[in-house]
């Protein structure tokens, strides 16, 4: 293990200050539960259960920080893990940015995890930090796409939308997260590339609009993100199947 290795620690930054709209009226996503467990708290334990992060960054909404702060307190959580807890922003990269803020000096690998993909397996997160560590400075876990996509023109109210092209799917990936980062680079992305409206939803786009070098690693079909009613109904499927094999 060289010097660098040595020192340097990794910490997960967890953006969950999203409403999570698309799911349906109710309590903010990260805080709905599967298997009457919040979604984040299984966000949170997927993170620490990774032998390399010894810090998770918890983004909670804006003005729920105490609260979400209290939620973590109530559930079990490795204790090797320090847990931070801070107030997010109106769009995930700005969430990001307040996440990446309070990271102490000697973190020198972030891995970013959407709350909304509470099932991620350990395998996975190590497989992008080691990624990482070995000195690529952008990783992103990602799966090839089952489906043939389409380029449109997009309409509104269901209007039928003009198809532009359909890209070749054997050179697709559709990607997940964590997305892990030498913390220099994920920095750099995130004062310098400055995006309108929503913002980047993936932080490894940022990097690669500085000219930033992202690699792939293979993702796990468990790291799916909760968006939609059905995928909830998925989830609790993935934990009994886990539950009937001991396995979480
Ligand atoms: O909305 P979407 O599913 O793309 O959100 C991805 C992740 O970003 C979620 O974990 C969500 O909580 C988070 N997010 C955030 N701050 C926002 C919007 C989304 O932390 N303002």
């Amino acid at each position: 293990m060289s010097e660098t290795q040595r020192t340097v620690r990794t910490a997960a930054v967890i953006p969950a200050a999203g409403r999570g709209v698309r799911l349906g009226p109710g309590a903010p996503k990260a805080l709905r539960t599967l298997s009457g467990t919040p979604m984040l708290v299984h966000a949170v334990r997927a993170m620490a259960r990774s032998r390399a992060v010894s810090l998770v960054v918890v983004v909670a909404p804006p003005g729920g920080a105490a609260e979400v702060r209290n939620l973590l307190d109530e559930h079990s959580l490795p204790e090797k893990t320090e847990i931070l807890v801070v107030p997010g922003g109106e769009t995930r990269q700005e969430s990001v940015r307040l996440g990446l803020a309070v990271l102490p000096d000697d973190i020198g690998i972030v891995l970013v995890h959407d709350a909304a993909r509470p099932l991620v397996p350990v395998d996975t997160v190590d497989a992008v930090a080691a990624a990482v560590r070995d000195g690529a400075p952008a990783v992103v876990p990602a799966l090839p796409v089952a489906d043939t996509v389409k380029q449109v023109e997009p309409r509104t109210g269901g209007e039928p939308e003009p198809v532009i092209g359909t890209p070749e799917r054997s050179v697709l990936r559709a990607v997940q997260t964590p997305q892990g980062f030498d913390r220099a680079t994920l920095v750099e992305a995130h004062e310098k590339v400055g995006l309108e409206g929503e913002g980047a939803t993936d932080d490894a786009g940022m990097a690669e609009r500085l000219g930033v070098p992202v690699v792939v690693v293979p993702g796990h079909e468990e790291a799916f993100k909760v968006t939609r009613p059905l995928d909830l109904v998925l989830a609790e499927a993935v934990l009994a199947r886990r539950r009937a094999n001991d396995d979480f």
